[in-house]
């Protein structure tokens, strides 16, 4: 009887939380990690440091080197209410691919076996920060652009949006939105009923010297935010 009412009231509380402030409660309420040992907050009106440790990556570039060993803060939502996430990362880039930013996935198409995922940031390549893109429906194919604005502190904004079956991903300019990537498979037939947004940081090649093998990558977040249907 008492844990009937316990239930019942924590029901009740439930409830009042989604009335009071849907999109908030909801969407802070859902934060986990993967991959990274630390409780989970929400990123929204907060600023992260992820500290990736080396030998990490979201990479598939065959189906046999299938790697998803990168941290990753994620909230799960509904993929119907899903318009748009947008962040600014920062980091001392200086290792070939050290990377941070965005990623999304699909985590449950019914018509694959295999997890679809978007992942759009700043990738470390050629001695330089650039922004980078990899879009992965069965394999991961990666898109490289010049950081126009940034380069200098390392900072980028990304965007990716849903415009009907599409995802875009921009880079945030000042006042101007510029088109990195069309996705054209992301949210067409078959797609996942939830998907998973958030942020990462990966750090596939280690530092090289003496002692510095372990070294982390610290990558920071600022600005996070989730736009839903309402
Ligand atoms: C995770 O962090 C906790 C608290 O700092 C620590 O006690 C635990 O050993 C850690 N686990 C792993 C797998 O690193
Ligand atoms: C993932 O990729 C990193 C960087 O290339 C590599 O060091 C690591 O061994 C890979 N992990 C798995 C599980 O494939």
């Amino acid at each position: 009887m008492f844990q009937v009412r316990l239930v019942l009231c924590q029901a009740l509380l439930w409830i009042m939380s989604f009335t009071s402030t849907p999109h908030a409660t909801s969407v802070e309420s859902q934060w986990k990690w993967l991959n990274y040992n630390a409780s989970a907050i929400s990123p929204i009106g907060k600023v992260i440091t992820i500290h990736t440790p080396p030998d990490t990556d979201i990479w598939r570039p065959s189906m046999e080197k299938n790697n998803f060993t990168a941290p990753y803060l994620y909230s799960s939502i509904s993929t119907t209410d899903f318009q748009s996430v947008k962040v600014t990362a920062q980091a001392d880039w200086k290792t070939l691919f050290d990377q941070g930013g965005l990623v999304i996935t699909f985590p449950e198409r019914q018509d694959n076996d295999y997890l679809q995922w978007i992942k759009a940031g700043v990738e470390f390549t050629d001695g330089a920060p650039y922004l980078g893109v990899v879009g992965t429906d069965r394999l991961s194919d990666w898109s490289l652009s010049p950081m126009l604005q940034g380069a200098d502190t390392g900072t980028a904004s990304i965007e990716i949006v849903r415009d009907g079956a599409d995802a875009w991903v921009y880079a945030i300019e000042g006042t101007t939105r510029r088109a990195l990537r069309q996705v054209t498979w992301a949210f067409g037939e078959g797609r996942s009923e939830q998907m998973h947004v958030g942020i990462y940081a990966a750090k596939p090649t280690r530092e090289s010297g003496e002692g510095h093998e372990f070294d982390t990558l610290a990558v920071t977040f600022k600005s996070f935010s989730l736009k839903t249907r309402s």
